[in-house]
């Protein structure tokens, strides 16, 4: 799989700064007496500490069932309601905390009560209900930021429907990919949205992936923009806010769940480089994120966490919706870009609304380095305590820097390390429990076994760089679904051939590296998926929406890192190479904006007579990426075509 050994950290010799956890008071108690070494050998009775922080309405009578393996089925006799666990169960005493703010992209700030969320869901739930969505259908979310996409989340939730939230950028014909693989039978969206200055218009957009379903969905529409964007309703498209009043008062008991039964949908990019659909069960997944909201935020009642990601993406999911919620704290949701309408938004939002826990990603963190430290330091960021990262390597410079300039040097960071197939953190330091080292995400969590694997599955000492596997269960692992094509995702398990025949083994597509502490440095993907901040996009995908432009015969998508923002460069050849290149490289820019979403549009395009692939036939994406970050150019002898890299080199540095 590799062609060469990537560079990576020595944690030895790095001027490693280890940050002594006596300086975080933890507020919540779940790993205080937690004995790592007792807790792993009491696998998997110790994920019975993850299932007291929720409520059921019947505990389980088994805690793993391995009859589908390589899917494990968690918490098996067990019932709950998910939006019972995030809503209902705080009624009693705290139905006046504060459970959501949300600061809009025209400086407007609305608060939800846990009572208010409770009512408002209520109702769009019974609306639902109306319209005919029953348990198990499948309902679209296809919203930006609003507070109104956790609440459809939540209500979905309530009658036991599997919600499907679609990133708000995504393009048209995504969206109707991402509907139809999962046979969503209803939709909620908004008329549009605003960047910057401009009103996108969400619900063409909405209402160009209907019409090319075969049936008509009921579909929801949020009035964001007020009376400014006239918005035409169709046939069986119903305006948001008169349900809520016509619903006002619904009290339906949440409907009681099996812990194994769907909760919600995703779309990512995995292994075989398209986009996927990924699924979590209820039960498991809520107690993995419960108790990583507790063991490595810290989450407990009242606490206020800006998690930055979209609710699109997996981190939205369980840290700024689900693990908040569950822990009785309060969650910020921010709408629109950091930068607008100035530099200064960010630090007014955590002084503003006294966050104390702030979780974003390394590209967010570099960009505000760029700004400059004197954007922080004019604010008082003292509510602060505890800092998370997410989604790429972070490096030991912007570590640095987020420590000393967000951090005041005295706020832990916990550089977390998971995935959409894990459903919350697998791997991170606990603040107030281990020592952090900025290039490394930490050690695995409690009853987690990971090993760092060569191409033959041989687990590799400290120090060799292979790839990252998980070696146990988890109960938030990604959820088979019965009578479902996962087949597709039997290539997870079938990545290896492993040579403990009857061993469990996840194969996560991370390269990384161990240290002697039990340490890991993650060194990047190794499949045709790039990360960035929270958006994985499978290269598939890309690659098909510029291969519909016209003369365009094949094409490679890499990400390229320049002053610290991570932007997409294509390589393409062409039919024929006397055309107008400019004109093509336009065309290929468009084509990723219509087919996959304007925030995907690639900032260069290359033209080269051939791509660099290997004998059978594969993209040497590595050689590439290293093309356009001007690092060193070493052959490979795995490289079919090797005469393309000088020349490749020559075209990179003429553009
Ligand atoms: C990468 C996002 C380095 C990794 C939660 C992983 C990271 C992919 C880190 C998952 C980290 C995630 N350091 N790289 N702390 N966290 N990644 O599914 O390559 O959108 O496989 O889930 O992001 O991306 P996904």
């Amino acid at each position: 799989m590799t062609e060469e050994r990537p560079a990576y950290p020595s944690l030895e010799n790095s001027s490693v700064r280890r940050w002594t956890p006596q300086t975080f008071g933890r507020d919540s108690t779940a790993t205080e007496s937690a004995d790592d070494d007792s807790f792993n050998h009491e696998w998997p009775a110790c994920w019975e500490a993850a299932t007291s922080l929720l409520k059921w309405r019947k505990p389980h009578d088994r805690i793993v069932d391995e009859e589908n393996a390589p899917f494990y089925r968690w918490f098996v006799g067990g019932r709950l309601n998910a939006a019972e666990n995030c809503i209902d169960r705080h009624l009693e005493k705290r139905k006046n905390q504060v459970a959501l703010r949300w600061e809009g992209k025209r400086g407007e700030r609305r608060t939800y009560t846990y009572y208010d969320l409770y009512r408002e869901v209520s109702a769009v739930e019974a609306a639902l209900r109306e319209l005919g969505v029953e348990a198990d259908d499948v309902v679209t979310i296809y919203l930006p930021k609003l507070p109104e996409l956790p609440i459809a989340m939540l209500a979905c939730a309530r009658i036991g429907a599997v919600h499907n939230v679609v990133f708000a950028g995504f393009a048209p014909d995504a969206l109707v990919k991402r509907m139809q693989h999962v046979d969503s039978s209803a939709l909620v969206t908004c008329d549009g949205s605003i960047r910057e200055e401009t009103a996108i218009d969400q619900k063409r957009k909405a209402d160009t992936a209907l019409a090319s379903l075969e049936e008509s969905l009921p579909t929801i529409v949020v009035d964001r923009l007020g009376a400014s964007h006239g918005t035409h309703l169709g046939a069986n498209q119903y305006d948001y806010d008169d349900l809520v009043e016509t619903h006002a008062g619904a009290d339906v008991t949440p409907v009681s769940r099996k812990s194994t039964d769907p909760l919600f949908h995703i779309h990512t990019s995995g292994t075989t480089g398209d986009q996927q659909r990924m699924t979590h069960a209820t039960g498991g997944y809520l107690a993995g994120v419960a108790w990583t909201a507790r063991t490595v935020f810290d989450l407990s009642l009242g606490t206020t966490i800006w998690c930055t990601a979209d609710i699109g993406w997996i981190t939205g999911h369980s840290y700024a919706v689900y693990g908040p919620l569950l822990s009785g704290a309060t969650a910020v949701l921010v709408e629109g870009s950091l930068r607008y309408p100035d530099r200064h938004r960010p630090w007014k939002l955590i002084e503003r609304n006294g966050v104390e826990i702030f979780y974003t990603t390394p590209g967010v963190i570099r960009t505000f380095m760029k700004w400059g430290e004197s954007f922080p330091s004019s604010y008082d960021l003292s509510s602060l305590r505890l800092l998370g990262t997410v989604g790429e390597p972070i490096g030991p410079d912007t570590w640095e820097w987020y420590y000393t300039h967000v951090g005041e040097e005295r706020y832990p960071i916990v550089d977390t390390w998971w995935q959409t197939e894990t459903g919350c953190v697998l791997i991170s330091v606990r603040p107030g429990i281990d020592e952090s080292k900025p290039d490394s995400v930490g050690p695995p969590l409690p009853g987690i076994e990971i090993q760092v694997v060569d191409e033959d599955g041989r687990e590799l000492p400290p120090g060799e760089p292979g790839y990252l596997t998980i070696d146990r269960p988890w109960p938030s692992m990604l959820a088979p679904l019965e009578g479902d094509r996962y087949w597709v995702l039997a290539e997870y398990w079938q990545a290896f051939s492993d040579p403990r025949a009857d061993s469990w083994r996840y194969f996560t597509g991370d390269r990384a590296v161990v240290d002697d502490d039990g340490y890991v440095t993650i060194l990047g993907r190794d499949d045709d998926v790039i990360s960035i901040g929270n958006r994985r996009l499978g290269t598939a995908e890309l690659e098909a929406a510029i291969t519909t432009v016209d003369g365009v015969t094949e094409a490679a998508v890499v990400a390229k890192s320049t002053g610290g923002e991570t932007t997409l460069c294509v390589f393409a050849t062409l039919e024929q190479e006397q055309r107008d290149q400019n004109a093509v490289g336009d065309a290929i820019a468009d084509a990723v904006a219509k087919h996959v979403g304007e925030f995907a549009r690639p900032t260069s395009v290359v033209f080269t007579p051939e791509l660099p692939e290997t004998y059978s036939g594969k993209t040497m994406y590595r050689l590439l990426e290293r093309v356009i970050n001007d690092r060193s150019l070493t052959n490979s002898d795995a490289l079919r075509n090797p005469e393309i890299l000088g020349e490749l080199a020559t075209i990179w540095n003429r553009e």
